[in-house]
């Protein structure tokens, strides 16, 4: 039996000699595209408003989601801020009500809420998904409920049909937080197309990336013209008069990242499809090792984002080894990959935080499947699912060497 790298034993994956892809990937055509857009920004002395090249991009990527209007951001909480405040007509300085939010995400879609002044009610997640429990949420919803935030997490789409349907019996607004669901479609249609508006991250670790941005995707032009004002510190789409005049921010991005995005644009859908190739692999060889599951795949998920790759940690399996201690191994075999959410977003510190100073701003339900997906996941991150074929080979054969040593 060959010795864990961990002990001191050769590595599965000899991350200097085949280096796992980096993100961005950086080829000379398209430093060279960018160079030249880049260049044409400078030259243009138009970095900021009017925005020609944010506007030229929101077309473009309105275009790729089936909507009728979108709105560049600063990133992703902004765009979550604007969406609410926008389908609420709201400005986000008074009381708005309570959002729903499942307990397995990334703490800024709460903290989106709580800066629009929304409470929130941290609701429980689908067991294979880990996306918002239909269910769960229709017991959820109170009278003080307004939005119901559900979360495309890891990539995988949530069951909008299901949502919608809840959201339309009891007169709620849907802000989708996709922000991690680039190129993922639900029954064909793509995710942030769907409910009342939906919320990009151009993030830098995320599948289509400026470094820091963000998008709101919506189907109704008042959502979007409220989005607009918001945005641009209260001066409507029309100009720059304040007429109608409502309180407003500045989450206007600058123009060079809208042209990093409108080039990245152009490769999403390639790399999308190059990480379901590597994430059907990994389902198939993982299936095959007791104590590891990888996330089965609903049928409605027409395309997977995969953002990240989970998988679900048996320890029996294991020889009774706690997950942190497969990680270190798995690690150390020259695989990254690490334990995600490992806490309920209700027990985050700063949720605890906000709690503590405003205890009427946090509210939540019973969330047995989050307790378990929490306690049992392991992601690898979406720039692994670019690897060759070669290398992906790797994942499975460390994690079979591990189990072995882990029993013997
Ligand atoms: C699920 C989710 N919501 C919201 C955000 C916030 O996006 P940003 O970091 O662009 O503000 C992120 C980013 O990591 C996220 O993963």
């Amino acid at each position: 039996m060959s010795k864990l790298a961990l002990d001191g034993g050769t590595p599965v994956h000899d991350s200097r000699q085949r280096p796992w892809p980096k993100w961005p990937p950086v080829t000379k055509e398209n430093l060279q595209v960018q160079e030249r857009s880049f260049r044409e920004v400078y030259l243009s002395a138009t970095e900021g408003i009017p925005q020609p090249r944010g506007r030229q991009f929101a077309r473009q990527y309105c275009k790729y989601l089936g909507v009728s209007h979108g709105l560049l951001t600063t990133s992703g909480t902004s765009a979550l801020k604007l969406a609410l405040c926008a389908v609420t007509d709201s400005d986000g300085l008074g009381y708005n009500g309570e959002c729903i939010v499942p307990n397995y995400t990334f703490i800024a879609s709460a903290h989106a809420a709580w800066e629009m002044s929304f409470s929130v009610r941290f609701v429980d997640v689908e067991p294979e998904s880990a996306c918002l429990n239909p269910d769960a949420l229709e017991a959820a919803i109170t009278p003080k409920t307004r939005v119901i935030m559900p979360v495309d997490i890891l990539g995988y789409p949530a069951d909008m049909d299901r949502i919608l349907a809840v959201a339309r019996k009891h007169n709620l607004k849907v802000v989708a937080d996709v922000c991690q669901a680039h190129g993922a479609c639900y029954k064909g249609k793509k995710c942030g197309s769907m409910g009342d508006a939906g919320c990009f991250s151009f993030q830098s670790t995320k599948n289509l990336t400026c470094g820091e941005g963000g998008f709101v995707a919506t189907n109704s032009a008042d959502v979007y013209n409220r989005a607009y004002t918001l945005h641009n510190v209260g001066r409507p789409p029309s100009g720059v008069s304040f007429d109608g005049p409502r309180a407003g921010y500045n989450y206007r991005p600058s123009e060079y990242l809208a042209v990093l995005l409108e080039n990245r644009l152009k490769e999403l859908d390639a790399q999308c499809e190059r990480r379901n190739r590597a994430a059907r692999y990994l389902n198939n060889e993982l299936n095959g090792i007791t104590g590891i599951r990888p996330a089965k795949v609903a049928y409605y998920v027409t395309n997977h984002a995969w953002h990240l790759y989970p998988m679900r940690y048996i320890p029996s399996a294991f020889g009774g080894r706690s997950r942190d201690e497969f990680i270190r191994a798995l690690q150390a075999e020259g695989i990254p990959c690490s334990p995600g959410y490992t806490d309920l977003q209700s027990r985050h510190p700063v949720t605890q935080a906000v709690k503590k100073r405003h205890p009427e701003l946090v509210a939540e339900n019973p969330c047995p499947n989050t307790e378990r997906i929490c306690a049992e996941s392991i992601w690898l991150s979406q720039q692994i699912l670019l690897a060759d074929e070669q290398d992906l080979t790797d994942i499975p054969e460390a994690i079979r060497k591990i189990q072995k040593a882990f029993h013997a």
